[in-house]
Formats: C-alpha cells, sequence, structure tokens
C-alpha cells in the first residue's frame, strides 16, 4: 500500500461553470477539485490550507468509513471544529475498499459552491472485478445556483423565510450552461455572462468506437434527484456506492444526491456522429434547463453537435421507475454479505416539515436538528456534558395516530442537538418514513446518508410501515450495501446496519438545505474504545485551550 500525499489550496475564486460568473470554491485552481486516484489499502494525506479568507470550511471523505480514523471524517460540529482561514489541516486516512466515492464541504453550505471532487480506489493488485471495460472515467453531476451560500443560508435561517428555489442550471463535471438572455438583474459586465467561454463548453466524452467504458457517475447535487442518460445507448449498472452490483441494463440511470454508481457503456452505435449525453431533474416539477455533454465518437470533431434534439428523459414525477430502479439493485451474487438476520434494535424516522419558532424546519419524529458549537467526537470523549442536550431524541412516532397523507401541523416541532447512542457491535434497523410536507398532496424524495459505515437497504414500501407486516418480505438474502438511499415520495425505506465503527457519525438527508434546516440525526458507538484524539481538531465551542499533553 502507498501514501498518497495531497497539498491542496482552497480558495474563492471567479469562474463561469454555466457561463454565469461568480465566486466559486476551487481546490487549486479548480472545480470539480482534483480527482483523487488511489488503491485499496492506500493511506491518503491530504494537507488542506483554508485560503478563503473570511470563511471557516471542513471537508467530508464520503463513503470511506474512516474505521479507526472517526476524527478525520470531517464533519464540522459532529467530528471536527471548522478550519479556521489561513489555518492549515491534515485529513489523514486509509481507503481501505475499492470503489467510486466522493468528498465535499461540510461546513455551513459551501458544498454547492463548488468544494467537491471524485475519489476512485481501485482493488489490489491481481484482484478482478466482475466486469470487464476498457477505459474509464469520473464524472460528477451536480445542481448550480447563482446565489452565495451565506445568502442561502441566511435566507434559510431567518424568520421571513426564502427558500433557495431550483436550481440555475446543471453541471456535468462541472459544465454547465446558462441561458444568459434569462439574467433579471443585467450587468454591464460583458464577461459576466458570457456563452461564447470555452470554460462552459459542454463536457466531451470521448469514446473509440467498439470500446467499453465504465463511468463512475456520482451525484453532489444541492437539491434536485437526477435521471442521467446518453442518447441511444444502454448502460449496465455494475457498482453502486462502493459495493457491486448484480448487473442490469437501463436506458437512464436516476441518481440521488450522495450516491455513485459505475455503468459500463459500449460504444456500439453509429461511429459517424456524436451522441447528447444528459441529465436532467426528476422528483420535482423541473424548471431547470437539462444539463448537457457530448458523447463524442473519435475521431469526429468533439465539438459537432449531434444531429439530435437531446433526449428530456423520463417524466418527472414518474415515480414508479425510479421505485422500480431502487428495488433492481441487488449485491452481486459473488459478492454477497449476508446481514444479520435479526435485529437488536429498531428506530424509525418520521421526516416532516414543520415550522420552529416561526422558521420552516425539516424535522425527524418532530425534532429539528442543530448542530452544536462543540463537535460531538469531543464532547463525549471528554464528558463535556453541557456541550449539547443529553436527552435523546425520539426513536419512533405516533404510527397508530399519524396519518403521513395529511399536510403536516406546522407547530408541532422542537429543535435539539440531542443524539442517539448505539450500543457498540450490535445490529442496528433503521426505516426512514416519509409524510407529506407543508403543501397539500406533496412529499418529497430525500437521500439519506450515513456517515462512518454502510447499510443494507432491506426494502422500500409505499405508505406507512407497518411493523408486523413490512419485515416479513425484507431482502435479507442479497441486498446491496450502500451508504446513501432514497426515501421516495410518500414511501419508506428500511435499513440494517453494524454499530461496529468507534465514532460519532452523522446520518442525514444529502439535500444541503434540507440538513441546513435540520434534517438529521447523529449516532455514536464505541466512543470508550477511542485512543486520545488529535488536537488539530479541537479549539472551538468547549474545547477552545483544549490539549492534551
Ligand atoms: Cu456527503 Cu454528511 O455528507
Ligand atoms: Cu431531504
Amino acid at each position: 500500500a502507498r501514501i498518497r500525499h495531497y497539498r491542496w489550496e482552497v480558495k474563492y475564486e471567479y469562474k463561469s461553470p454555466d457561463c454565469y460568473k461568480k465566486l466559486v470554491i476551487t481546490i487549486n485552481g479548480r472545480s470539480p477539485g482534483p480527482t483523487i486516484i488511489a488503491q485499496e489499502g492506500d493511506t491518503i494525506i491530504v494537507d488542506l490550507e483554508n485560503s478563503l479568507l473570511t470563511e471557516n470550511v471542513a471537508i467530508h471523505w464520503h463513503g470511506i468509513r474512516q474505521i479507526g480514523t472517526p476524527w478525520f471524517d470531517g464533519t464540522e460540529g459532529v467530528t471536527q471544529c471548522p478550519i479556521l482561514p489561513g489555518d492549515t489541516f491534515r485529513y489523514e486516512f486509509v481507503v481501505d475498499r475499492p470503489g467510486t466515492y466522493l468528498y465535499h464541504a461540510h461546513y455551513g453550505m459551501q458544498r454547492e459552491s463548488g468544494l467537491y471532487g471524485s475519489i476512485q480506489v481501485s482493488p489490489r493488485d491481481g484482484v478482478a472485478e466482475p466486469f470487464d471495460y476498457d477505459y474509464e472515467r469520473s464524472i460528477i453531476l451536480n445542481d448550480w445556483y447563482h446565489k452565495s451560500p451565506s445568502e442561502q443560508a441566511t435566507g434559510l435561517s431567518s424568520t421571513d423565510f426564502k427558500w433557495i428555489g431550483e436550481p440555475q442550471s446543471l453541471l456535468i463535471q462541472g459544465k454547465g450552461r446558462f441561458n444568459c438572455s434569462k439574467l433579471t438583474t443585467p450587468s454591464l459586465d460583458p464577461d459576466a455572462c458570457n456563452q461564447t467561454k470555452p470554460e462552459c463548453a459542454p463536457y466531451v466524452l470521448t469514446v473509440i468506437p467498439g470500446k467499453t467504458y465504465r463511468l463512475r457517475i456520482g451525484s453532489l447535487t444541492s437539491l434536485s434527484a437526477l435521471t442521467f442518460q446518453i442518447e441511444g445507448h444502454n448502460m449496465t449498472v455494475v457498482e453502486a456506492d462502493g459495493h457491486y452490483v448484480e448487473p442490469f441494463v437501463i436506458k437512464n440511470l436516476f441518481i440521488y444526491s450522495g450516491e455513485t454508481y459505475s455503468v459500463l457503456v459500449k460504444a456500439d452505435q453509429d461511429p459517424s456522429r456524436n451522441y447528447w449525453a444528459t441529465t436532467s431533474v426528476v422528483s420535482r416539477n423541473r424548471t431547470t434547463p437539462s444539463g448537457l455533454a457530448t458523447f463524442n465518437y473519435y475521431p469526429n470533431h468533439p465539438r459537432r453537435s449531434p444531429p439530435t434534439v437531446p433526449p428530456p428523459g423520463p417524466v418527472w414525477n414518474d415515480v414508479e421507475s425510479r421505485l422500480a430502479q431502487s428495488l433492481a439493485i441487488k449485491s452481486h451474487q459473488n459478492y454477497i454479505h449476508k446481514p444479520p438476520q435479526t435485529t437488536d434494535r429498531l428506530i424509525v424516522f418520521l421526516n416532516t416539515q414543520n415550522q420552529v419558532d416561526g422558521r420552516v424546519r425539516w424535522s425527524v419524529n418532530n425534532v429539528s436538528f442543530n448542530l452544536p458549537h462543540t463537535p460531538y467526537l469531543i464532547a463525549l470523549k471528554e464528558n463535556l456534558t453541557d456541550a449539547f442536550d443529553q436527552t435523546p431524541p425520539p426513536t419512533g412516532y405516533d404510527f397508530v395516530n399519524y396519518d403521513i397523507f395529511k399536510r403536516t401541523n406546522k407547530t408541532n416541532a422542537t429543535s435539539s442537538d440531542g443524539i442517539y447512542k448505539l450500543q457498540f457491535n450490535t445490529t442496528v434497523d433503521i426505516v426512514l418514513q416519509n409524510a407529506n410536507d407543508m403543501n397539500i398532496n406533496n412529499s418529497e424524495t430525500h437521500p439519506w446518508h450515513l456517515h462512518g459505515h454502510d447499510f443494507w437497504v432491506l426494502g422500500y414500501g409505499k405508505g406507512k410501515f407497518d411493523i408486523f407486516n413490512d419485515p416479513r418480505n425484507y431482502n435479507l438474502e442479497n441486498p446491496i450495501m450502500k451508504n446513501t438511499v432514497a426515501v421516495h415520495p410518500f414511501g419508506w425505506t428500511a435499513l440494517r446496519f453494524r454499530a461496529d465503527n468507534p465514532g460519532v457519525w452523522a446520518f442525514h438527508c444529502h439535500i444541503e438545505a434540507h440538513f441546513y434546516m435540520g434534517m438529521g440525526v447523529v449516532f455514536a458507538e464505541g466512543i470508550d474504545m477511542l485512543k486520545n484524539l488529535p488536537s488539530s481538531i479541537m479549539g472551538c465551542g468547549h474545547t477552545k485551550g483544549f490539549h492534551r499533553p
């Protein structure tokens, strides 16, 4: 195994990823940041210098379980203090499993200002994967806002609540196209929005006729659920969140924020032309135009437009097809990790939108989550009991009387920074229950992401989860393991995981605004097994001047 050492300078720069110029958070001048390419067992060291001048930062290594290094999970408020402007922080962790992962900012709402990238981990030498391909590419899909993270966060947390709205454009590997004639406040700067800039020319995926490509596709959208398709080509799904999938063929891939997939695509169509690769919003009534890339057959000119109209993908409100894809994802038959057949504990999380103290919030079992000022990891290890609410939040809701199809009562939620303590080495079941939000007949899709673990996806269902009957239909034979999973509108999703990774771990909706508005929880397990924490994660809240000898 090797050590891969990176030096990253994080700073704001003016960029025009969708032709509209705005401040973008870059790593060494780039957004998306550099792809970390490593091999199973390698140690990644990132020396991160915060050159944002007036903002803190933290980076989360999404999908990396941080076994033995929970303090380098990069979750501000949970595992570390924020990295101050001018400071350099060292992340050091092992990538212990092959697969496709992501990294992104985990401070405030910075993720969607461009601070993100991919992590590709290949298997150890001599270990084959259960599929073949000639070449591979990493592609991150993203939605893009012209407002700054502080403007968005301020709007969401003020009493005259201001929703972030739909994104201005969709980016494929950092490139999109905003129609500058739609600008509401025209600018005198000719460079402010300029569709002829090479910087916002569509992403080009060049392929050699007859070859097979592994596309490692990740979504780091702020809000949107997406569909991705390549005109005239099928895709075979082979990996999801670092686990091999029993292959299945699709025309379009539904992908939710925080998920990664590998799909195989064969360049087997008429090679005399180029094709569109497109991504579009699903699950919300789309107002954002599709993101476009060129699937370029070598040796056609990469800028030659395909002769066709870009495929729009499925209609936005086709929940059935999305549920069908979720259900199709099973573990590859030669790589099954069988889940424990029984559980030690069941926690049901009802997802609702509420109003708390006059602000719109999201809640879990009627508790809206607040991040504390002292990171839990330090507070728990050092026994700082006044650092957060010691009362654990509820582990269920009123199953009998709560009508998930009814508009939420606005005033029945509270907020808290309490957490769930899990008994070390036990099996935990989580059922995520979706419900109607504050609008009539409306329920959204929420992609939930668990830090520090992979979970088995035991089942999905429609309506209210039936605690007695639904578990009988769980897939205990070949469930896929993932770290991010969708909860479909008016439906439920059931997961199982082993609480076997000492540390403190966030579990939250990966929609950036939803987490910011309280849609998350925190699990702690095995804290007494941890050795001394590195002093680099300390310095904020109750940990000021906290240094171990
Ligand atoms: Cu990718 Cu806590 O998130
Ligand atoms: Cu959500």
